[in-house]
């Protein structure tokens, strides 16, 4: 088993700022280790007896493997508007026993962090359902002109090979951390990077990766500039005909894969940092796949809905403009991006909050029993709840709001992609 870290800073991750590097990071728990050693021993004992009379704990255990149920989410009656807190509580740890049984046809590619080890789990419990895995394991980082790819400590061998005996592709992330410069701009440096790549995927036998570069190209300036804008779109597409080239070791049938992410267009109207109708075209025939991040629309600072159903549309219109024209025909290459995250946002005057896991949720519907409402305008859940006299607003998914993009991707012949399987509720694999 790699090294699971717990850390959650990091699990809203999909496209960090190039000043917050998504590399591994020093343990967490080491300030607390040395604090142990300085913390009177009678304190000590008191706390160990709060901890395991579970005083300290944050919620009851929370099982941790699903329980199982005859009828799917839909057969219970669950997929709905009206759900109350005590209703999400009894119900989200079982799913349907049958679990080859797809209710979304499409591709779905599922990411799994280090820092959530449940997502771990998961992929192996519903790999039926996912036909792409896609472990969040590397960053191809530059140290003066020396290319290096890390994250290969990553690396589990049983897991990836148990993944792809049960039929999905393993393809893990990579992060182009490195400076464009270094990367792009010589033709020595762009064959080694992807030299790193595709021999990290022939070593391991992986079925492709999914490459993260927009963000940082955005972020350092590339895009504003045609000559370096074209010469970053040439580099996906160089990596994607070189792994297209090599036949993958797990099913004799494929080629290695490049999946490429890419940011939903801004609703201000295109500027040079969107990716937009043209990229896609230009890309199209050298990757297998867009992942496409819908979602993130809402932040500490304008509190709101994680992914309005209106903007995925707009997004997916926007990408993919007339019907019946070239792009369209693409539509079968998006992921469309899912959360199984959702955000407590404070309400005071200046904002704040951040992003919470399934496992979070829960505790503050066992906390609060808050009523849930249906926000017809974005299609998603929220509820509110006071702590200390300062409003919060949860919008966290629901089997209905999920349900709900779901179709939409169907409608598009779109598949999807989950950031991230760890976070979310058990239930929510029956719509999948
Ligand atoms: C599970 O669902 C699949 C697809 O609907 C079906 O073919 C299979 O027979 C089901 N398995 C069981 C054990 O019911």
């Amino acid at each position: 088993m790699p090294p699971r870290r717990r850390d959650r800073r990091s699990h809203r991750d999909p496209s960090p700022s190039p000043s917050r590097p998504s590399g591994p990071r020093a343990s967490p728990s080491s300030p607390r280790l040395r604090l142990a050693f300085i913390v009177p021993p009678l304190l000590l004992l008191v706390l160990t007896v709060l901890h395991f009379t579970g005083l300290l704990s944050r919620s009851p255990p929370y099982p941790q493997t699903p329980g199982k149920t005859p009828l799917s989410v839909y057969d219970r009656g669950l997929v709905k508007r009206q759900v109350s807190a005590g209703e999400i509580l009894a119900e989200h740890a079982r799913v349907s026993e049958n679990r080859s049984r797809r209710h979304f046809p499409n591709p779905v590619l599922a990411y799994v962090t280090p820092w959530n080890s449940k997502g771990y789990d998961m992929a192996k419990l519903f790999s039926m359902k996912l036909t792409h895995v896609s472990p969040v394991w590397y960053d191809l980082k530059s140290d003066r002109n020396k290319l290096s790819l890390e994250g290969q400590h990553n690396y589990d061998a049983g897991w990836v090979s148990e993944l792809q005996n049960s039929g999905s592709l393993v393809v893990p992330r990579v992060v182009l951390e490195a400076f464009p410069g270094v990367v792009l701009l010589k033709k020595k440096s762009r064959d080694k990077t992807i030299e790193l790549i595709v021999s990290e995927c022939r070593d391991k036998g992986y079925d492709g990766v999914v490459l993260e570069s927009w963000s940082r190209w955005a972020a350092y300036g590339v895009l504003d500039d045609p000559e370096l804008r074209q010469l970053a779109l040439q580099f996906v597409k160089q990596l994607g005909e070189a792994l297209h080239s090599i036949s993958s070791k797990s099913s004799t049938r494929n080629h290695l894969e490049l999946i490429y992410v890419i940011p939903a267009p801004r609703m201000e109207g295109p500027n040079n940092q969107d990716f937009g109708p043209e990229d896609l075209l230009q890309l199209a025939d050298s990757v297998g796949g867009f992942s496409l991040m819908t979602y993130d629309f809402s932040g500490p600072q304008n509190p709101g809905p994680s992914a309005p159903l209106k903007w995925i549309q707009y997004s997916l219109t926007t990408l993919l403009p007339a019907k019946g024209s070239a792009s369209q025909v693409h539509s079968h290459m998006i992921f469309l991006g899912i959360n199984f995250y959702g955000n407590d946002f404070l309400l005071s005057k200046g904002g704040g909050g951040g992003s919470i896991t399934g496992r979070d949720f829960i505790h503050l519907l066992e906390k609060y029993k808050p009523s849930l409402q249906w926000d017809d305008k974005s299609s998603e859940h929220f509820f509110i709840y006071s702590d200390k006299g300062v409003r919060h607003a949860v919008f966290y998914p629901t089997l209905l709001s999920l349900s709900v993009r779901l179709d939409e991707a169907q409608d598009w012949g779109a598949g999807l992609s989950i950031w991230e399987i760890g976070q979310g509720l058990d239930y929510f694999f029956d719509v999948l």
